[in-house]
């Protein structure tokens, strides 16, 4: 599948790709697939103000309306699914159906959104008052600012416009220097969504800023910008939190996660195996919800451990626009050598490592493909840092109250997983002595989590992005408001005024 046809048949004039200085390189075969135009400081300033200013007239539609764009916009992904997914797939090198279920998982949203769009529901509050009323009402916010990373490139951007909008506030997406040109083919199909939907689609209503970390910087400063939501790495995280905070404003953090299975005695072994599987290797292990650590209970380990082995060895990896593939390439060099150097640590540290290794250099020097690993790790250690890469460090245990304690005692709190038949267990496991994550699945990995559900985080993780049934709050303001029907003015007991009359 060729760029330029792809981005042809999503609306976007070829000389796109080769508008400015930020060199986009596929990381399948690592081909310098276009250089795209990056904001100035200037340009992105303005870009804001526009956000800012469409965000008036945006909030005065009313939001079923809102959510018709959505509908809209939702079907116009539906029409472009497979050249988006082909994008996707080719600028960040996830295999073509994972490239396809990220625009799916982006209509679904939209399908979320637009039920939503009717139901921004505030509750009436009792008051202590005579004759009076009192009601939450849920106000927009104004320009919501959206940080995205290379490994989901358009769905995490959707999950937060497609509800952002809804609720009546602009969006201003800056994405991962990594993943701009599908950046600009979503922002095309929105605008062709924004064209159907007729002319109460204010102008600026969704702007890109393309560009390096100090144009991230600019939008996570800019006190017109009351939210940022903000998905990647913890570092990025610790970053952008003080700063919001700084000049008051909101954030939405998901940030990383050491996602953890238990793989438990009475385990259906079968399903547990194609849950660690997808899980650890999926998206070549660089997904915020990848597996990465394994608890296996010492009596079945010898069963399911050299299946995995076993599995590992069979992995069909290359090209991720190939239909046999399962395992495609990591983003980049950097994160090559980020695994090679968690694999030689891990090995200092006595783990036996399974795999790993840079493969297919011949067929492409310019791509980093590896073997995915595994690391039998020795009695009682734990891996408390995260690789963004496929390794999955495999912990035995005797006793389920311990490996919930190893399981919980890292930094991060993303998703974690039990396979058993025993109730007890699993019911211990989402009891408030069981995970400390935000995502705790029994029966199923760590990956996986649907739209409406939390992509949930605690601690390091940040708190979560769309945090479940009322995800969309956190794009609202809560306004209280109390209305007096009454012809008198109770205010604290004893007090009155003269009118001096
Ligand atoms: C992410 O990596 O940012 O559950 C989220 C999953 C996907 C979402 C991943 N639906 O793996």
């Amino acid at each position: 599948m060729n760029i330029k046809t792809l981005i042809e048949q999503l609306g976007l004039d070829e000389s796109i790709l080769q508008s400015g200085d930020l060199a986009v390189y596929s990381p399948a075969d690592g081909a310098n697939i276009a250089n795209v135009a990056q904001d100035s400081p200037d340009q992105a300033g303005r870009k804001i103000g526009e956000a800012a200013e469409s965000f008036k007239s945006w909030r005065i539609v009313p939001a079923p309306r809102r959510g018709e764009l959505i509908r809209i916009f939702g079907n116009t992904l539906r029409e472009h699914k497979e050249p988006l997914g082909a994008l996707v797939s080719l600028e960040c090198g996830k295999i073509y159906q994972e490239g396809l279920g990220e625009v799916q998982e982006m209509i679904d949203i939209c399908d979320f959104a637009l039920g939503l769009s009717r139901q921004l529901y505030g509750l009436t509050i009792v008051s202590e008052r005579p004759e009076h009323k009192m009601r939450e009402i849920w106000q927009p916010l104004g320009a919501v600012g959206i940080i995205s990373a290379f490994n989901f490139p358009v769905a995490v951007w959707a999950w937060n416009a497609a509800l952002a909008l809804v609720c009546g506030n602009s969006v201003i997406w800056k994405p991962s220097e990594k993943t701009p040109v599908t950046a600009l083919a979503c922002q095309a199909l929105f605008e062709k969504a924004c064209q159907d939907f007729g002319n109460d689609a204010p102008a600026g209503l969704l702007s890109l800023l393309i560009g390096q970390r100090d144009i991230g910087e600019l939008l996570v400063d800019d006190v017109r910008v009351p939210l940022i939501s903000a998905t990647g790495s913890t570092a990025m995280g610790r970053s952008v939190a003080p700063r919001v905070a700084k000049r008051f404003g909101k954030t939405i953090l998901e940030l990383g996660g050491n996602n953890a299975i238990i793989v438990a005695p009475t385990a259906d072994l079968d399903l547990a195996f194609q849950g660690i599987v997808f899980g650890a290797v999926g998206t070549c292990g660089q997904r915020c919800t990848t597996t990465r650590r394994l608890f296996v209970h010492a009596d079945i380990y010898d069963q399911l451990v050299p299946r995995l082995k076993s599995a590992y060895e069979g992995l069909s990896i290359g090209h991720p626009l190939e239909e046999k593939t399962l395992v495609g390439p990591l983003i980049d060099e950097q994160s090559y050598l980020a695994m090679e150097d968690a694999l030689n640590k891990a090995n200092l540290d006595g783990g036996a490592v399974h795999g790993g290794g840079r493969i297919l250099s011949n067929e492409y020097p310019h791509a980093f493909y590896v073997n995915p690993a595994i690391v039998e790790m020795p009695q009682g250690s734990n891996i408390v840092e995260e690789t963004f890469a496929p390794i999955l460090y495999i912990l035995k245990y005797s006793d389920l109250s311990d490996a919930i304690a190893r399981q919980n005692n890292v930094p991060q709190g993303l998703s974690s997983a039990i396979f058993t038949k025993d109730i007890q267990e699993a019911e211990l496991f989402t009891s408030e002595v069981g995970s400390d994550c935000g995502i705790a699945n029994v029966n199923i990995g760590t990956s996986g989590a649907e739209i409406g559900g939390a992509f949930g985080g605690e601690k390091e993780t940040g708190g979560g992005r769309e945090s479940g049934s009322d995800s969309w709050k956190a794009y609202m303001r809560r306004m209280t408001s109390t209305v007096n029907y009454s012809s008198e003015l109770p205010l604290a007991q004893g007090i009155t005024f003269d009118t001096g009359e």
